[in-house]
């Protein structure tokens, strides 16, 4: 099938898009910058085309000839919201995917995956549940045959989030942790993430929404200790309360481009917990432990 991935440079997308050429389609990364593309291995065997989901008139005729698309987009800086610059959950979850359907529509494509998150929810107060829950709720409304996947935290060998951990624990006896509080996930490998959205396609399991994660409900104590005890290295795990990280980022707003803010700790120390139930009955997608899908990458 002939598959447009918007985003598919990207951590998610770059996987997606391998698990998909694996299973024989032909993919198209669409993206701002597409002489990238060459140069990320996973992507060997795609081709490239240039679209902005942010500008209508830049996806113009992108999709063309194409069968199915999937959203795996997200705003530079992610996941730190600079309104003042246009980066916001709104324009690119919410509206982005409205146009990219909009443009998906036009040109006659039947098939659009979505990559949502979990605890997306169009009624929620927080920014980046809701814009995912408005651009979910525009893709069932849109009678295109569609899929919602909402993963937990991923990780995987070229994530932000844990290979910071990994990067610290390399050096440092400390290791700081965002967050006091239990924080419940279900940590995904990227694998995983990406074989669920292949089977989507091989099993035409349409219309429906596949929650990804992990059996495991960890904290991000378990998981940074799991992390450790995988790199065979001991070190002290010092959790910081994400009261006292708010107060600490709060000055850093100002900045052009912030390192942090209160809202990306928010961001940060979430829970994500997810029903894998039909990722594993409809799938058939059985996933990895945090232990299994560390040792995949991580070198001791
Ligand atoms: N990572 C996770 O743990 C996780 C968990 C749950 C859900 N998700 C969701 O999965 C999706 C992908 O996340 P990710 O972590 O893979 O993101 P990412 O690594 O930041 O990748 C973002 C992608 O979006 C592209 N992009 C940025 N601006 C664009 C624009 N205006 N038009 C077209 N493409 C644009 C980027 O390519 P260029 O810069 O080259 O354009 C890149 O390929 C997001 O919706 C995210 O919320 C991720």
């Amino acid at each position: 099938m002939k598959i447009v991935v918007a985003g598919g440079t990207g951590f998610l997308g770059r996987h997606i898009s391998r698990a998909l050429l694996d299973a024989g389609h032909d993919v198209t990364v669409l993206g701002r910058s597409p002489d990238k593309v060459s140069a990320i291995p996973q992507l060997r065997g795609a081709t490239a085309t240039k679209g902005d989901v942010t500008d209508p008139g830049t996806l113009s005729g992108r999709l063309e000839g194409a069968e199915a698309v999937v959203q795996a987009v997200q705003f530079p800086n992610h996941p730190i919201e600079l309104p003042r610059k246009n980066l916001t959950y709104d324009r690119y979850d919410r509206q982005g995917t409205i146009n990219l359907l909009s443009e998906a529509e036009r040109s006659g494509v039947g098939r659009f995956v979505y990559i949502s998150g979990a605890g997306a929810d169009a009624a929620s107060e927080k920014t980046w549940y809701r814009a995912k829950g408005l651009a979910e709720r525009a893709l069932i409304g849109s009678g295109i045959d569609h899929a919602i996947v909402r993963p937990s935290w991923a990780y995987g060998p070229e994530d932000r989030a844990l290979n910071r951990f990994v990067q610290i624990a390399r050096f440092s006896p400390v290791l700081p942790q965002p967050g006091a509080a239990p924080q419940r996930i279900q940590p995904v490998y990227v694998g995983d993430v990406a074989r669920s959205v292949a089977r989507v396609f091989e099993r035409a399991a349409w219309n429906d929404v596949y929650e990804v994660g992990s059996r495991e409900v960890m904290t991000m104590n378990e998981v940074v200790h799991t992390l450790l005890d995988v790199m065979g290295k001991k070190r002290a795990v010092l959790p910081i309360p994400s009261g006292l990280l708010k107060m600490a980022t709060a000055p850093l707003k100002a900045l052009p481009t912030p390192p942090m803010t209160p809202q990306g700790i928010e961001f940060a120390t979430q829970d994500g917990l997810v029903d894998i139930t039909k990722m594993v009955q409809v799938l058939g997608v059985e996933p990895l432990s945090l232990r299994e899908g560390l040792t995949r990458y991580i070198e001791r």
